[in-house]
């Protein structure tokens, strides 16, 4: 049996590297790299460093608008699957490498599976909001994270198909935190454990807005702590924009950087006093590594966080992170909120029973 995997984004990678490994073990995978990041530290660097395999097709598409580039995804995939003709595809999470992976196998009624199916933020200005439900919809198998997901998509009347086998981030984390811990130290970013936040901004409805960011902006400058801040390189455009990327240069505790490697996160988050992000993938870390998260978000697809008091959305307008910061409480830790760490096995094994049926 052949399957084709659409992924493209930084994320993505992280995950393809957990499922891959299990997959490639009983079918024959064909890697499709959308190129919707491209930058080495983007992209490259997950490929090198968690040895994905080569993919067989680089699309090279690259930014643009987002009917531009998941036109130009769509026209790109079409061909890849006219010529290889997969049993089914994969693709993974809510980007626009995911719909157009989607949209393009639906009408050729290529059996698609959506891993990390049922998030929802109920919040439609969200690109990825409108991504996941499309691709939900027309999915043959869903592979959903949390009971959570699978209510919502009961919801939506959405059953068949659908099975919760937990998070595959978590997989990815078991599987490389000896390796993070072994490769790298934190004295490579001149930090000490427990004595920094970590912080990362790349969502639309923060980076695209003025007020928003220099909201962030200012709270991360009257933090008592260092904060260190690997920017993505659409935060990077927009601070400099706004004029705010020389403010945080010239700040005495903020430490700016480019994007750092999965590995390298993953021990940046582990030794973080606390996060502040407003990422998917960031905000299951910090729970992860027992790390309390602040999310710059009026709501979040990863609730259960909240719902223990490990993760606490903050509107930076309204809200006062840094009163937030200092005067948080650990709670009691409640374990396999994204279960067991074999999502990928489990995510197989329903892939060939599907196959067999
Ligand atoms: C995308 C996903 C988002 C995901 C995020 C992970 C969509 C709609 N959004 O957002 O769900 O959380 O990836 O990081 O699919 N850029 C570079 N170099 C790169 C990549 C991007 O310079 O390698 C810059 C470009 O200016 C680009 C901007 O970042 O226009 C945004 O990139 P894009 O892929 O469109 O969206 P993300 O914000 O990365
Ligand atoms: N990540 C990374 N380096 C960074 C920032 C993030 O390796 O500088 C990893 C992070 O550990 C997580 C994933 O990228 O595994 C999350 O991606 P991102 O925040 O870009 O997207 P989201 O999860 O919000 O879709």
């Amino acid at each position: 049996m052949k399957l084709l995997t659409i992924a493209g984004t930084r994320p993505q990678l992280v995950k393809v590297a957990a499922v891959s490994r299990e997959l490639r073990k009983y079918f024959t995978e064909v890697l499709v790299n959308t190129g919707q990041h491209y930058d080495y530290n983007m992209a490259g660097i997950f490929f090198d460093q968690l040895q994905i395999p080569k993919p067989e097709y680089n699309l090279g598409v690259g930014s643009m608008s987002h009917g531009r580039q998941t036109g130009n995804m769509v026209i790109r995939i079409e061909e890849v699957i006219e010529k290889e003709k997969p049993d089914a595809i994969v693709v993974y999470g809510d980007t626009n490498s995911t719909l157009a992976g989607a949209l393009v196998a639906c009408k050729l009624h290529i059996p698609i599976m959506h891993i990390e199916a049922g998030l929802r933020s109920y919040n439609k200005k969200m690109p990825e909001e409108i991504n996941r439900v499309m691709t939900d919809h027309v999915s043959e198998l869903l592979f959903a994270p949390t009971n959570l997901a699978v209510e919502n998509l009961k919801v939506e009347n959405i059953t068949k198909g659908v099975h919760q086998i937990g998070d595959v981030m978590y997989d990815a984390v078991l599987y490389n935190m000896d390796i993070a811990e072994e490769n790298h130290s934190l004295s490579d970013f001149q930090l000490s454990s427990k004595e920094y936040i970590l912080g990362t901004i790349h969502r639309a409805e923060n980076t695209d807005d003025v007020e928003r960011m220099t909201a962030i902006i200012n709270a991360f400058l009257s933090l008592d702590y260092k904060v260190f801040l690997p920017l993505h390189p659409r935060t990077k455009n927009k601070l400099n924009e706004y004029s705010l990327l020389a403010k945080l240069e010239c700040a005495s505790n903020i430490i700016l950087s480019e994007p750092v490697s999965y590995l390298e996160m993953l021990l940046l988050e582990k030794h973080a006093s606390a996060i502040v992000t407003d990422s998917g993938g960031v905000q299951k870390e910090a729970y992860f590594a027992k790390v309390p998260c602040f999310t710059l978000r009026d709501e979040t697809e990863w609730l259960e966080t909240v719902k223990i008091g490990w993760n606490q959305l903050v509107n930076p307008l309204n809200d006062n992170l840094v009163d937030l910061i200092n005067s948080f409480e650990k709670k009691n830790y409640e374990e396999n909120l994204y279960g067991d760490g074999k999502a990928s096995e489990k995510i197989v094994q329903i892939i060939k029973n599907y196959f067999q049926e």
